[in-house]
């Protein structure tokens, strides 16, 4: 989700309100994703480099995401979504922490979509922190290093029960990843779209989708 910034910078208006025409823009997109039937979404809504933003801009993002978790959790709830937050949330203190843990065990069971927020997420750090967890197991002496393939890799990954993406979007223009789940996309389908994130809406997600489905997956092999 990309181009807040730009968003409120041409109209004239503060930074923080591009942030709040972002929320709007990532209700309309879970939305979407629920009529598409999309089982899986995740959203990078703050990377671990976010941190390097103001100490303003970082506490109107804070209070913009538990707004969000206070007025729109329940009906997300309702409507069977399933709330799971990978990254380092712990970053954003305490309570902010522990009201994110109540939301993912609130939602534990639902299954229609899974809801995946990236909150202080970073690709890297997620990846050597996998790897440290696996060297700890060796070191214990109940892992061999010969057993470790991709498929324990993977399930050592903080995305261990959600399935690799089929498509990764970026809003705003930039063609990058800016370490956003490198692991699991592999073999994702990419693209980037020149809507600024606050401007997304149904028919960006109808399109993507459109655009997804021409594309001809190979995994490496040869087209039928
Ligand atoms: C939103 O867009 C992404 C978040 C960190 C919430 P930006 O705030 O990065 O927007 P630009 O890149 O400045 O336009
Ligand atoms: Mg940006």
């Amino acid at each position: 989700m990309d181009g807040n910034g730009r968003w409120a910078r041409a109209r004239g208006v503060p930074v923080a309100h591009g942030h709040r025409e972002g929320g709007e823009a990532v209700q309309r997109c879970v939305r979407a994703a629920m009529e598409h039937g999309v089982p899986y979404l995740t959203l990078y809504a703050f990377s671990s480099e976010n941190w390097r933003r103001s100490g303003e801009e970082i506490s109107e993002l804070k209070g913009l995401m538990r707004f969000y978790l206070r007025h729109r959790f329940r009906e997300l709830d309702e409507q069977g979504v399933q709330l799971r937050i990978i990254g380092d949330p712990q970053r954003f203190g305490g309570n902010f922490y522990q009201e994110l843990r109540r939301a993912e065990e609130k939602t534990r069971h639902n299954t229609r979509l899974t809801l995946s927020l990236a909150l202080s997420y970073g690709s890297r750090a997620e990846i050597a922190g996998a790897a440290r967890h696996l060297a700890e197991q060796v070191r214990a002496g109940t892992l061999d290093p010969g057993a470790i393939d991709e498929t324990l890799f993977a399930g050592a990954l903080q995305t261990y029960d959600v399935p690799d993406p089929d498509l990764v979007m970026r809003t705003s223009g930039e063609s990058r990843l800016s370490n956003f789940l490198l692991w699991q996309s592999a073999y994702a389908e990419l693209l980037f779209l020149d809507v600024l994130w606050p401007d997304f809406g149904e028919k960006d997600f109808a399109e993507a989708m459109k655009r997804y489905m021409r594309r001809q997956r190979r995994f490496g092999g040869r087209p039928e």
